[in-house]
């Protein structure tokens, strides 16, 4: 990915990164940002999957609309380069709405198009605690999933199969696999790492999330410049707590969690990290580091395990 410096013309280099590539498989379709009408307040929440997107999106819309319940958050705010449903389908509605955008993306930074304008909150997760949850995610997937991600016409690349019944064997072959059957974890963090600094990208850590949400959640507030305090604050943090989110889950999840045996409580599932400590050997664990250390830059690979910067 480029990244080039502040003081440009069309032909010299700029400040902001610039897409390199498209990304097509049974999730993605990379193209839909190529043409996309941009507004100057739109707000891009940027994670691998499985980081606390759906959070951040509860958080969003909760500061956008000054903490009032019942929201459509899932609706409001769709995963933009998923490729179902259709870009007929998916654009008409978010074009006509008059709040600020708020838009998901699951997509490497060099295979996206950024604007210099709109802001974008990017949520990492250690990939153990990423995998975990995806397991949960997909082993519950039903079969309209399947059928949605593997018959909707214009698939590039093999179909995705079914979830392992061992999640440490799931782990592991995403591991060793490089992302399989999703896309490369290191690829997507190394896309997105030099971008930190940029004055339109903030950077927010689950785990910071989860020890401090009301520290993370103002420092969202400010970055948004939404102006947030008193009453509405508080009712702000408890609509984004675990619990009212797990209550409420079928308007925060997609499809009201539609695609999974268990509804939109499957979804969200269980809301913490370490789950794998108990499960993976020392060994497997290790592994994880290991790789984690020959392909991330040191800071990147400290701030992905532990939320430091
Ligand atoms: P687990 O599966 O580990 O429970 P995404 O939205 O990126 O798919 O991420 C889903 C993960 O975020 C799930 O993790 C889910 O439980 C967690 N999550 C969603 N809302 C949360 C909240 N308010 N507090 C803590 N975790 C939350």
């Amino acid at each position: 990915m480029l990244i080039k410096t502040k003081t440009q013309n069309m032909e010299q280099p700029s400040a902001f990164p610039v897409k390199t590539r498209e990304m097509h498989n049974h999730h993605f379709d990379s193209t839909i940002w190529n043409e996309f009408p941009f507004r100057d307040d739109d707000i891009i929440i940027a994670t691998y999957a499985k980081s606390g997107t759906t959070w951040m999106q509860q958080i969003v819309s909760q500061l956008i609309f000054n903490g009032i319940e019942g929201l459509e958050v899932a609706e409001m705010s769709p995963w933009l380069d998923l490729r179902i449903p259709p870009r007929e389908v998916k654009m008409p509605p978010l074009e006509a709405q008059t709040h600020r955008r708020f838009i998901k993306t699951h997509l490497p930074l060099d295979a996206l198009v950024f604007s210099p304008k709109a802001k974008y909150i990017f949520i990492g997760r250690d990939g153990r605690d990423v995998i975990w949850s995806m397991y949960n995610h997909h082993y519950n997937a039903n079969q309209h999933w399947y059928d949605a991600l593997n018959l909707t016409p214009g698939l590039v690349g093999p179909p995705i199969g079914k979830a392992s019944d061992s999640v440490v064997e799931y782990f592991q072959e995403w591991l060793d696999k490089d992302g399989y059957p999703f896309w490369s974890f290191w690829q997507y963090l190394n896309s997105w790492w030099p971008a930190r600094n940029l004055p339109n990208v903030h950077f927010v850590h689950f785990q910071n999330l989860k020890d401090d949400p009301a520290g993370e959640i103002k420092k969202i507030a400010a970055f948004l410049d939404i102006p947030v305090q008193g009453e509405t604050f508080d009712a702000i943090l408890e609509h984004c707590s675990f619990n009212y989110m797990k209550k409420n889950a079928v308007k925060a999840v997609p499809l009201g969690g539609a695609f999974w045996d268990g509804g939109a409580e499957t979804f969200i599932n269980k809301g913490v990290n370490g789950r794998w400590k108990d499960v993976l050997s020392a060994e497997e664990s290790a592994k994880y580091e290991a790789i984690a250390a020959e392909k991330l830059d040191p800071a990147c690979e400290k701030w992905i395990r532990t939320g430091q910067m």
